[in-house]
C-alpha cells in the first residue's frame, strides 16, 4: 500500500489521536496479572498492541468491550494458563520485550516470534539480565524466535542497564514481580517510565531514587496486584508527525487534543521550541500520566545541535525531528543516536534514504547525522517506507511540502501505531491519499 502526497498549506483545525502504545501495552499485561476486572479507555486499537492483546487471550485472559472501553479479567499473578500456540508479536518490539520478562516467571513454556523485522532485532538484552535472574530462556541463534522454560524460581538482581532502553528496563521489571527478593535497575539515562507509574496504579511497592545522574529503580515483588481503572491519554510520538506538519505546512494553526505529556517522553517539544517552534501547551491535566492540548502554528525553525542525553527522551520522535531540520535554517546536528539503528527498520539509513529523495543534503555518522536544512527540494518523488511506520509518516509530512506528486511505498505499517494517520492528517488540510 502506498501514499500519495500533493503540496499542502493552511492546516487548520483540532484533532484528537489515537492512545499511547506505551501505555496500552502495559495496561493489557498489568491489567491481566491483577486480581479481578479493570477498565481501560483510549486503548490504541493498533496492530502492536493488539498484538499484546491477543497473546494474553491465549494465555486464558478474558477481554471484551463495554461503552467503547476494554475491559480485562484479571486472573492474579499467576493466573495466566499456558498458550495452545507460539505468541506471535508481529512487528512489535514493546510485545516480545515485556512478555519475555512476565513469562520468565510462569510456571509453563511458551515460545515468542514476530515477523522478519521483529526476528531479526537484538534481544540479547533481555536474555542477559533474565538469565542472571535464573530465567530459562534462549533464542534461535542471536535473535527471536525466544524460547521461555519454567524455572525453578527467580532472584532478585541489581542490574546496571548496558543500553538506555525503557524495553529492558520494563522487561526486568516484570521478570521482577516473580522474584524471591527485591530487583534493582540502575538507568544512566533515563528512559520513559510508564512501567514505574502503572506499577504504582497496580499497587505495586517500587521506590526510584536518582543518585549522581543515575536512577535506581527497587521493585519490591507483590502478593498481589489490585484491578485499576485506566484513561490513556493520545500517543505523543504520534502527535509529533502532526506537530512538525503545523510547523512547517504554511499558513498553519492546529490543536492536537488530550496528549499524554510525560515529561520522560516530551524532549521533542524543548528541542523544538529551542529551533524556534510556536508551540502552546494549552489545558494541562495532571492525571496519572499528565496530558494537555497541544497548539502548534507555522514557524521559521533553526538548525540546532541536540544534546545527546536527550536522545533516549525522544528516541521514536527523531524521524520527524530530521524532516524539521530539513525544512529549518542551517545545519542541524545529530550524535549519539545508534539505537536508531535498532528500531523496526535502520532508521538512520532509512531516513537518510528518505532525505536523499527529497533532495535535502546530510552526511551520515555511525551514531547520527549532520542535516544542512533548506536544500534544494525534489518534486514528485518516490520514497519507500522500508516498511517502518514511523518512516512512513515522516517521510509523508515532508512530502507535503514537495511539489508535484509523491508517493510514499509500503505503509501499511503505519497500521502498527497511528490507525486514521491519513484520515487525522487530511480533517487539518493535509493532502495525501491511499493508494490500495
Ligand atoms: C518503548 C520503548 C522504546 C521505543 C518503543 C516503545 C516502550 O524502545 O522506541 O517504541 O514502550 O517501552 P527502547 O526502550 O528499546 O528504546
Amino acid at each position: 500500500m502506498d501514499i500519495k502526497a500533493l503540496k499542502s498549506s493552511n492546516l487548520k483545525g483540532k484533532v484528537s489521536i489515537p492512545g499511547d502504545k506505551s501505555i496500552s501495552h502495559r495496561s493489557i499485561i498489568l491489567s491481566s496479572i491483577a486480581e479481578g476486572v479493570s477498565e481501560i479507555s483510549g486503548f490504541l486499537t493498533g496492530e502492536d498492541c493488539l498484538a499484546t492483546l491477543n497473546a494474553f487471550k491465549k494465555m486464558g485472559i478474558k477481554i471484551d468491550q463495554h461503552d467503547g472501553r476494554i475491559r480485562v479479567h484479571g486472573l492474579g499473578l499467576n493466573g495466566l494458563t499456558k498458550p495452545s500456540e507460539d505468541l506471535d508479536l508481529g512487528n512489535s518490539g514493546t510485545s516480545m520485550r515485556l512478555l519475555a520478562g512476565l513469562l520468565s516467571g510462569q510456571n509453563f513454556s511458551s515460545k515468542l516470534k514476530g515477523d522478519s523485522s521483529l526476528n531479526s532485532r537484538p534481544m540479547k538484552r533481555i536474555i542477559e539480565p533474565l538469565k542472571k535472574m535464573g530465567a530459562s530462556i534462549s533464542l534461535e541463534g542471536d535473535t527471536a524466535p525466544i524460547a521461555v522454560e519454567p524455572s525453578k524460581e527467580l532472584n532478585g538482581i541489581s542490574y546496571e542497564l548496558p543500553v538506555a532502553s525503557a524495553q529492558v528496563k520494563s522487561c526486568i521489571m516484570l521478570a521482577g514481580l516473580y522474584a524471591q527478593e527485591e530487583t534493582i535497575i540502575i538507568e544512566n539515562h533515563q528512559t520513559r517510565n510508564h512501567t514505574e507509574k502503572m506499577f504504582e496504579k497496580f499497587g505495586i511497592e517500587i521506590k526510584e531514587k536518582y543518585v549522581n545522574g543515575q536512577k535506581i529503580i527497587k521493585v519490591f515483588p507483590p502478593k498481589k496486584l489490585k484491578p485499576t481503572n485506566i484513561d490513556i491519554p493520545g500517543d505523543f510520538s504520534s502527535a509529533s508527525f502532526l506537530i512538525v506538519a503545523g510547523l512547517i505546512i504554511p499558513n498553519s494553526e492546529i490543536i492536537i487534543k488530550n496528549v499524554g505529556i510525560n515529561s520522560s517522553r516530551t524532549a521533542l517539544l524543548k528541542v523544538l521550541s529551542e529551533m524556534g517552534a510556536d508551540i502552546q501547551i494549552n489545558n494541562v491535566k495532571d492525571d496519572f500520566e499528565k496530558t494537555a492540548d497541544i497548539l502548534v502554528r507555522t514557524s521559521e525553525l533553526k538548525a540546532l545541535v541536540l544534546d545527546e542525553d536527550l536522545v533516549p527522551n525522544l528516541i521514536d520522535e527523531l524521524p520527524i525531528l530530521f524532516i524539521a531540520a530539513s525544512f529549518a535554517d542551517g545545519k542541524t546536528i545529530i550524535r549519539g543516536a545508534e539505537e536508531l539503528r535498532a528500531k523496526e527498520s535502520d532508521r538512520l539509513e532509512a531516513m537518510s534514504d528518505s532525505l536523499g529523495n527529497l533532495g535535502v543534503e546530510f552526511k551520515n555518522y555511525r551514531d547520527g547525522i549532520d542535516i544542512f536544512g533548506k536544500g534544494n527540494f525534489k518534486s514528485s518523488v518516490t520514497i519507500d517506507s522500508f516498511g517502518d511506520h514511523r518512516i512512513a509518516m515522516a517521510s509523508s509530512i515532508a512530502c507535503c511540502m514537495l511539489d508535484g506528486a509523491n508517493t510514499i511505498k509500503n505503509v501499511e505499517n503505519i497500521q502498527t501505531s497511528f490507525p486514521g494517520f491519513i484520515e487525522t492528517s487530511n480533517s487539518l488540510g493535509l493532502k495525501a491519499e491511499l493508494l490500495k
